[in-house]
């Protein structure tokens, strides 16, 4: 019985992953840089978990939750995002004492039942940050500018950055009502999903994807139009910042995002290389989702970015090309050769040295092959002979020249000439 991965489900095979090692390792790198640091977080969790956090009306926990009853009877939900994990290990773990920033990164997979197309799956790989404890407009630019640091580390083309402000839970309500009103005359004209937003989640109709909702929703007031003073001095602040970092950025007053915690700053950045589906990544400010969970008021922004689109942009240097690139391809040619080539690669490896080998006893032509196709730049030839005569074989695969090497000095010799390349 031959069995296939799920739809929307894929390998990440390893041939690409030097490009995602390569991405994660300049996160590492970067956020470090900002004094972010790690967290694990559980794969799955307590549904309720996110049904309260993200919004009983968002399109995640609607319909994209993967839900299961575990053997106890217990609700449980393989995480569609990381934000709700993380608010409720911070709280958990008593994170805000002693009271302080508290910043933290997390890499891995994430589970939504969308319809797959090309940039959307039902597994996904996401970088996340969240920053937790200050309401400092500082803070939404500064998580920005290590984000727009991180893209032209990796060398990444055209992206836009689009940023809105969705007010604050004082202006919120008063906002709502006006918009509501303002819909109410075009509901005839507008989709069946934005009819029942219209009465749970107004905001959603502003960023409907249909065609005849977004002509109505160009001219529905807007979030922006709509901000008490505190918050549009927080915005203007971000701007400010912004600019001063020498950031470009559009205001995008439609951009609401899919998951109900955000409060005032939100923000996408998308690449016009990607089809579709072409955010990048996104996120904003969540300044009530940790008292959601009975933790003390802390004022929060963060984004998390979706690997699988971020790695389809990325142009590998040259130096991606060759990070696996082995520096040794091990020969062997006759019993005891390959009997002495075990301790050989077993010396090399402990050295440093990426070493591959034969293990089947093939001909001489067909191990040369291999290393070929392996990108090797060596390869170290050992037969009987060269057993018997102490000297064994160094080929430099890219010139072509071969060098002879004492056997019982073979390590320190061939490190002389192949120098790890890692
Ligand atoms: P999100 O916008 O739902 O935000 O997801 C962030 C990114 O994950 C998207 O911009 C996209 O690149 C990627 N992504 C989302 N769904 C899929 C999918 N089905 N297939 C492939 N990639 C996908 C969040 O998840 C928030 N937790 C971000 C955040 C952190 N806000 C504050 N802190």
């Amino acid at each position: 019985m031959r069995i296939k991965s799920i739809r929307g489900v894929k390998d990440i095979l390893p041939d690409e992953i030097a490009k995602w090692q390569w991405t994660e390792d300049w996160a590492r790198k970067i956020f470090r840089r900002y004094g972010f640091k790690e967290i694990r977080i559980p794969i799955f969790e307590d549904s309720r978990l996110f049904s309260r956090g993200l919004g009983e009306t968002t399109d995640v926990v609607e319909k994209e939750m993967y839900t299961f009853a575990d053997r106890s009877g217990d609700s449980l939900t393989l995480r569609p995002e990381g934000t709700a994990s993380v608010v409720r290990s911070y709280v958990e773990h008593k994170m805000h004492h002693p009271p302080s920033v508290v910043k933290l990164y997390y890499m891995g997979p994430m589970f939504r039942y969308e319809r797959p197309q090309a940039g959307r799956f039902r597994q996904f790989y996401q970088i996340g940050v969240e920053a937790m404890g200050s309401a400092s407009p500082t803070v939404d630019a500064e998580v920005m500018c290590m984000l727009v640091d991180f893209f032209k580390t990796l060398g990444l083309p055209d992206v836009e950055l689009q940023i809105n402000s969705l007010g604050d839970k004082e202006s919120r309500p008063q906002y709502r009502k006006i918009l509501q009103n303002a819909i109410e005359p075009h509901l005839n004209n507008l989709c069946a999903n934005c009819n029942q937003r219209y009465e749970k989640n107004p905001l959603r109709v502003l960023d409907c994807k249909e065609a005849q909702c977004k002509e109505i929703a160009r001219d529905l007031p807007k979030t922006v139009e709509h901000l008490n003073p505190e918050s549009r001095e927080h915005f203007e602040e971000v701007q400010t910042l912004l600019k001063a970092a020498g950031i470009s950025f559009a205001i995008n007053p439609l951009m609401v995002r899919g998951l109900d915690y955000y409060s005032r700053t939100t923000f996408e950045i998308t690449s016009s290389e990607l089809g579709a589906q072409n955010a990048l990544c996104g996120g904003g400010r969540y300044d009530y989702l940790v008292e959601t969970f009975d933790g003390p008021p802390t004022p929060c922004f963060g984004f998390a970015l979706g690997m699988e689109r971020l790695v389809s942009v990325i142009k590998p240097g040259l130096d991606l090309e060759t990070a696996d690139r082995p520096d040794l391809y091990i020969v062997s040619l006759g019993d005891k050769a390959r009997q002495a080539s075990f301790n050989i690669a077993g010396e090399l490896r402990s050295k440093g040295l990426i070493v591959e080998r034969d293990y089947d006893g093939s001909s001489l032509k067909s191990q040369m092959r291999k290393a070929n196709q392996k990108n090797c730049r060596f390869a170290l030839i050992i037969g009987d002979n060269e057993l018997e005569s102490g000297k064994l074989v160094l080929k430099n695969m890219v010139e072509s020249e071969q060098t002879e090497i004492p056997l019982d000095s073979f390590s320190d010799e061939i490190l002389k000439i192949a120098v790890p390349a890692s």
